[in-house]
């Protein structure tokens, strides 16, 4: 095969940030997908629809073809009337669960999930979505066993509590959230990143650590790795693109604390279809891409396509981040694939 022509993907995860490097995370994610989802993790973050409009209206600004879809970030305050504003406004499209302190910007998360029960009493009344970041953050849990820890402790109590809740399980890095996923009911779905197709730990740490491969969830062991690669291979049509590009500057990657989060949408599709065609899943990744996520969120498929030719070219090494630097995830390596501008 040497051209694929696929509906336009859209990115169910994405994290845009604010400022003066919308000028860059903006246009890099336009140039592929029709619409993504973005987080709410600023710092402060959009607590509620006030906040979402004022930022949708900065990410218009970038005048791009991209279209935001909003998220609110759920805190412990987050009442069943904001859940039915930020509904209402018809921008927000789903809201996001961060358990407190399990990722960047995630201080003001939920501490307790008995303390957002009418919140999510509103979500499955009015069918709107919840976006579940699926790690505990107790501090005597292995960081390699956080999300299986959320999956028995949280999420399943949850959705045996609340049975008619929309819930996308996010950025699923084990086997045991891929099978958690496939035997939950069809409102429950989940979103997988290029980096947990393509790498496992052995590439993270064997040989000295790669700070641009470190995001959260962590990468995990290779048996994760194929879990997942079965999963979007299987015709299921719950899982479905989240890229999780997560931008931060060199500077703060290559630090002693380094923070969490890959750069991935300036080759995103390119690598996500060297992820498929490496388990030989290239005909699998359009609905993976393409049709999976609208479906799942009733909303319209692209009605234009994209064509990715079979062609090599290298990541760029670096990218201008406002006035920093950044290191796009797969910096300096070959690319089997090329999308067409
Ligand atoms: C994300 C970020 O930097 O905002 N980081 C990451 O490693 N994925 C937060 C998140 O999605 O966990
Ligand atoms: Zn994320």
């Amino acid at each position: 095969m040497h051209s694929l022509t696929i509906i336009r993907p859209d990115d169910w995860h994405l994290h845009l940030r604010d400022g003066a490097v919308l000028a860059r995370t903006v246009p890099d994610t336009a140039s592929q997908f029709g619409r993504a989802m973005i987080m709410p993790n600023l710092t402060p973050p959009i607590v509620d629809t006030r906040m979402a409009v004022a930022y949708k209206a900065r990410l218009d600004a970038q005048k791009s073809s991209l279209i935001p879809l909003m998220t609110l970030y759920l805190t412990d305050h987050t009442s069943a009337l904001e859940i039915q504003r930020a509904f209402d406004s018809g921008i927000v499209k789903a809201v996001k669960l961060y358990p407190a302190g399990a990722t960047t910007n995630s201080a003001a998360g939920v501490t307790n999930i008995e303390h957002i029960y009418p919140a999510i009493e509103k979500l499955a009344e009015l069918g709107m979505p919840l976006l579940v970041h699926g790690e505990v953050t107790d501090s005597h849990v292995d960081i390699f066993d956080r999300e299986k820890g959320f999956i028995d402790q949280h999420l399943a109590p949850l959705l045996h509590r609340f049975p008619n809740l929309k819930c996308v399980f996010e950025h699923i890095t084990t086997d045991d959230a891929a099978q958690f996923v496939a035997g939950a009911s069809d409102l429950v779905a989940a979103t997988v990143t290029p980096q947990h197709l393509l790498y496992n730990r052995n590439d993270l740490l064997v040989g000295g650590v790669k700070p641009h491969l470190y995001c959260l969830p962590v990468l995990k062991r290779n048996t994760h790795q194929q879990a997942l690669q079965t999963a979007v291979s299987n015709d299921s049509k719950k899982f479905f693109l989240g890229t999780d590009s997560a931008p931060h500057a060199q500077g703060a990657k290559e630090s002693a604390c380094g923070c969490a989060g890959c750069y991935s949408s300036p080759a995103a599709i390119e690598l996500y279809a060297q992820a498929f065609e490496s388990f030989d899943a290239l005909d699998k990744l359009e609905a993976f891409a393409s049709l999976n996520g609208p479906d799942f969120y009733g909303l319209a498929r692209n009605s234009d396509t994209i064509t990715l030719t079979r062609r090599s070219w290298q990541i760029p090494s670096s990218l201008s981040f406002g006035d920093e630097v950044i290191i796009p995830l797969g910096a300096g390596e070959t690319l089997n694939w090329k999308m067409e501008a």
